[in-house]
């Protein structure tokens, strides 16, 4: 029986590259040899803000079919937005085994937009749980949509704790380990959540100025720095203070 990751390796297609375009003109780890293998069910991409997670999560998902603007893979754009054609996705090639045709691309910025479309058009009692996403907080939202969406074998996750309390980030840790068990899906996502990151046999991505390389969970940033921040806030907020001060 088949078994995700389906998605296998991405990589680029040197003759597509356009070197003075966004991003290859300015990620310089994206060289024309440049190639991610996802050896796990799960992976997370976590890195700086600007880092290029989301540029990378974003051509990705247009290599799989998705709108820019998120949604499933029948959803058009519902965000009015002008995307701007992807240099990166036009240059990106993918390996699968197989190619799935079913999935979810989720965008945070965007869920305000997607919640309006899946209220108006979506199958709510089919897909959502037959509860109107408006009529839920944010929170409740996001996980309803992800909670029985279930089964859907490609998930591609921009932020997805952005509305989640720590608690509901527990619930959705369990949601993670229900959709690992199923060996149907593949969730790649960025995140800069210590919480999420935690949760065991992911791949963890690191998006740097110099590359991107695998990393373990206690070597990430979001790791060691909320590690040692919660282990003595004080601390660093004299540092912090301290450093205002002296400006
Ligand atoms: N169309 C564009 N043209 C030029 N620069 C862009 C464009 N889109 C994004 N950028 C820049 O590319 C960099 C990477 O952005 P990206 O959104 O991929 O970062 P990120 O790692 O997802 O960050 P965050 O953690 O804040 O979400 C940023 O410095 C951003 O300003
Ligand atoms: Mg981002």
């Amino acid at each position: 029986m088949l078994k995700s990751p389906f998605l296998k390796k991405i990589s680029i297609a040197s003759d597509k590259v356009e070197r003075e375009v966004f991003p290859f003109n300015s990620m310089a780890f994206l060289t024309d040899d440049f190639e991610l293998t996802f050896d796990q069910k799960i992976t997370f991409f976590v890195g700086e803000n600007g880092s290029g997670k989301s540029t990378m999560l974003e051509a990705i998902a247009k290599l799989c079919g998705f709108h820019e603007s998120g949604g499933s893979l029948d959803h058009k754009n519902y965000d009015s937005i002008d995307h701007v054609d992807s240099a990166l996705a036009k240059a990106l090639q993918a390996t699968w085994l197989p190619k799935v045709r079913q999935g979810f691309f989720f965008r945070s910025e965007s869920f305000f937009n997607l919640a309006n479309y899946i209220d108006t058009y979506g199958d709510l009692n089919r897909y959502y749980g037959g509860q109107e996403m408006h009529k839920q907080s944010h929170g409740e939202a996001f996980l309803s949509l992800f909670s029985n969406r279930l089964g859907s074998p490609t998930y591609l996750l921009d932020e997805p704790k952005a509305a989640l309390s720590p608690q509901r980030q527990l619930t959705f840790l369990s949601l993670l380990s229900e959709w690992e068990k199923s060996d149907n899906t593949q969730l790649i996502f960025a995140t800069h959540s210590p919480i999420l990151l935690a949760y065991p046999n992911a791949q963890i991505i690191e998006f740097t100025s110099e590359g991107l390389r695998d990393v373990e969970y206690e070597e990430t940033e979001n790791y060691k720095i909320t590690k040692t921040f919660l282990n003595n806030p004080q601390r660093y907020l004299k540092e912090l203070m301290d450093l205002e001060v002296s400006k």
